[in-house]
């Protein structure tokens, strides 16, 4: 897996962009001023350098050396900075009741490791903090524009409602969309899209 992502990220281009996800950008109007957040699998920290820029104090998480490579690099060109954390999100202490917001931008994971993380989510927001959340769903698997091929990896609502019961969702809702980041994703696309408030 970390082999995968560093050959990915290992190229001078960002794989994903360097723009922050649209469905993030959006979502950031309703983020407080100052707030405390974890990124969870940043790759090359386009969005997390996005919130840092914004004033928001950042710590991404991931297993790629190369990514965080460049996440720093864009932190240094938008003059801003970010804690990247290089390690697998397996190992990562998420903490108790810190974050004030936890995004999860693409970060598709088997299941096993995915029930583990969301309960670090559920566990380590503040009460009334915010998970945002975009996936793939397994619609995808009919398009060729982006995100894995391992249905296991492919988030539905059902999945995030099991996962997070105690959870008020303001939005919950699968979507078809002309989605453009770099050379990672490309064209229509079957996305999930999810904020939700402990
Ligand atoms: C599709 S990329 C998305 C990157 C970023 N969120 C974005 O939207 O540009 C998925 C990321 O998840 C990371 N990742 C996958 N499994 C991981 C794990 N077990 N622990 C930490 N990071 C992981 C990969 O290294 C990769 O950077």
């Amino acid at each position: 897996m970390k082999d995968f992502w560093n050959e990915r990220f290992g190229s001078k281009d960002y794989f994903y962009g360097k723009g922050p996800n649209h469905f993030l950008k959006q979502s950031a109007s309703n983020i407080h001023p100052h707030s405390k957040i974890l990124c969870l699998g940043e790759g090359e920290g386009r969005n997390a350098v996005y919130l840092a820029s914004l004033g928001h104090t950042v710590t991404a998480v991931d297993l790629s050396e190369e990514g965080k490579k460049k996440a720093e690099f864009l932190a240094q060109e938008h003059k801003t900075n970010i804690d990247y954390n290089v390690c697998d999100l397996r190992d990562f202490n998420f903490g108790e009741k810190k974050w004030d917001v936890i995004i999860s931008i693409f970060c598709h994971l088997p299941t096993d490791l995915r029930a583990l993380i969301h309960k670090n989510v559920y566990t380590s927001l503040k009460e009334g903090g915010q998970f945002i959340i975009q996936s793939y769903n397994p619609e995808q698997l009919k398009y060729n524009s982006g995100g894995p091929k391992d249905p296991q990896m492919l988030y539905t609502k059902e999945i995030l409602l099991h996962d997070f019961p105690l959870f008020k969702w303001t939005k919950l809702e699968d979507s078809m969309e002309e989605v453009f980041e770099g050379r990672g994703h490309q064209g229509l696309s079957s996305l999930l899209s999810g904020i939700g408030v402990k």
